[in-house]
């Protein structure tokens, strides 16, 4: 939002059940806020109607809801925003969606016992990489499978009714204001950062599900943003495309990226925060119940962003990561200590 209105002359409008995250935005002429939830569909085809691109970003994208949820997970990832898909079709407005690197699944280690090290074979590319997901009772899979069903589904309304869209594929964005702290603005269990923001805020240890064996390329928001400028900006380059949107260069394990926050935690933390505490492992049943597995490594082919849109990562990990810790010590200082008062009454 903040980018699209400092950096282009278009005007915006954000439907959304919340305002929380775009109230700065409001007093701005070329924004604005409409409180709807967009399984409100007719209401929501008033507003496509009127536009000329649509950003579809509703979702339910929190793992710890896969195994608990499943049903909820697959409507806000199916079931309700093929309507959406439907009246971009049928309005003839430009669809970009936003998909997830889950739809990749387990990855190809995990079916060809391929060498996880070697590049060539990890890499993951939008057009050739087979999508494989893990037995329908691993629930963890339901998710990627609602994601990539939509997807699919997209892809076919292109082909037979020439709906114009840009899939975009997000590879672990971070930065402020991702996800919330469980018990201050959120309830349950957010993704990995905010998960271990939250445990040394509150002096406890970060927790590594199953050793934190598993890696992740982490993309900072400001490149992920620079790409959807990008998008905007070129649509006959990003028309009828699927985009990869990762920092490869920031492929970490999360073990690894345990040991960098707390490093980077260490040089931001106020006298009255609490000490890091470490890392601990455990069991991924005991952490988000029965039913998880995992995606092993997500290392993505960029060339389609980088040639189509001439899109180029450039923030590294410890810089996405010192920003997006510091963030979190600036915003949750006071919260957190009214949290731990709470908590020892
Ligand atoms: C999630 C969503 O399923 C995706 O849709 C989304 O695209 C992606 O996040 C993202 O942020 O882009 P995942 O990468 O598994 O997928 O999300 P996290 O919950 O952040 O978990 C990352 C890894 O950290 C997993 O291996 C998880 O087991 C581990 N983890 C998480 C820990 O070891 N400790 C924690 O406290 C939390």
């Amino acid at each position: 939002m903040e980018r699209l209105l400092s950096e282009t002359s278009v005007s915006v409008v954000g439907i959304d059940v919340n305002v929380a995250k775009v109230g700065e935005y409001l007093a701005d002429s070329r924004f604005t806020y409409v409180n709807l939830d967009i399984y409100d569909a007719e209401k929501v085809r008033a507003f496509i109607k009127g536009a000329d691109a649509v950003v579809s970003l509703a979702a339910l994208c929190n793992p710890s809801l896969y195994n608990t949820t499943p049903l909820a997970v697959i409507e806000s990832n199916f079931t309700r925003p093929i309507d959406i898909v439907r009246m971009c079709a049928e309005e003839k407005k430009w669809l970009i969606h936003y998909s997830t690197c889950e739809v990749y699944g387990k990855t190809v280690a995990h079916v060809s016992n391929a060498d996880v090290q070697t590049q060539e074979n990890t890499l993951l590319s939008e057009y050739s990489t087979p999508l494989i997901m893990g037995p329908v009772s691993a629930q963890r899979w339901c998710y990627a499978t609602a994601k990539q069903l939509l997807e699919r589904t997209i892809f076919a309304y292109g082909f037979e009714q020439d709906l114009a869209y840009t899939i975009v594929r997000p590879f672990n964005f971070i930065g402020p204001r991702m996800d919330y702290i469980p018990g201050i603005d959120g309830e349950g269990v957010p993704r990995v950062i905010a998960c271990f923001m939250d445990a040394l805020m509150s002096g406890t240890p970060l927790q590594l599900v199953d050793g934190g064996m598993n890696k992740r390329t982490f993309t900072a928001i400001d490149d992920a943003i620079d790409a959807l400028m990008l998008i905007l900006a070129k649509p006959a380059h990003a028309r009828n495309e699927i985009f990869n949107i990762a920092n490869p260069a920031n492929e970490i394990s999360i073990s690894a990226l345990a040991e960098k926050m707390i490093y980077a935690y260490e040089k931001v933390r106020r006298p009255d925060m609490p000490l890091p505490m470490g890392a601990v492992q455990v069991s991924s049943e005991e952490f988000y119940g029965v039913g998880y597995e995992d995606s092993d490594r997500r290392l993505a082919d960029i060339k389609n962003a980088r040639i189509k849109l001439g899109w180029n990562p450039c923030r590294g990990l410890d810089e996405a990561l010192a920003e997006t810790v510091a963030w979190y010590v600036n915003h949750y200082a006071l919260a957190m200590t009214e949290k731990k008062a709470l908590n020892a009454r």
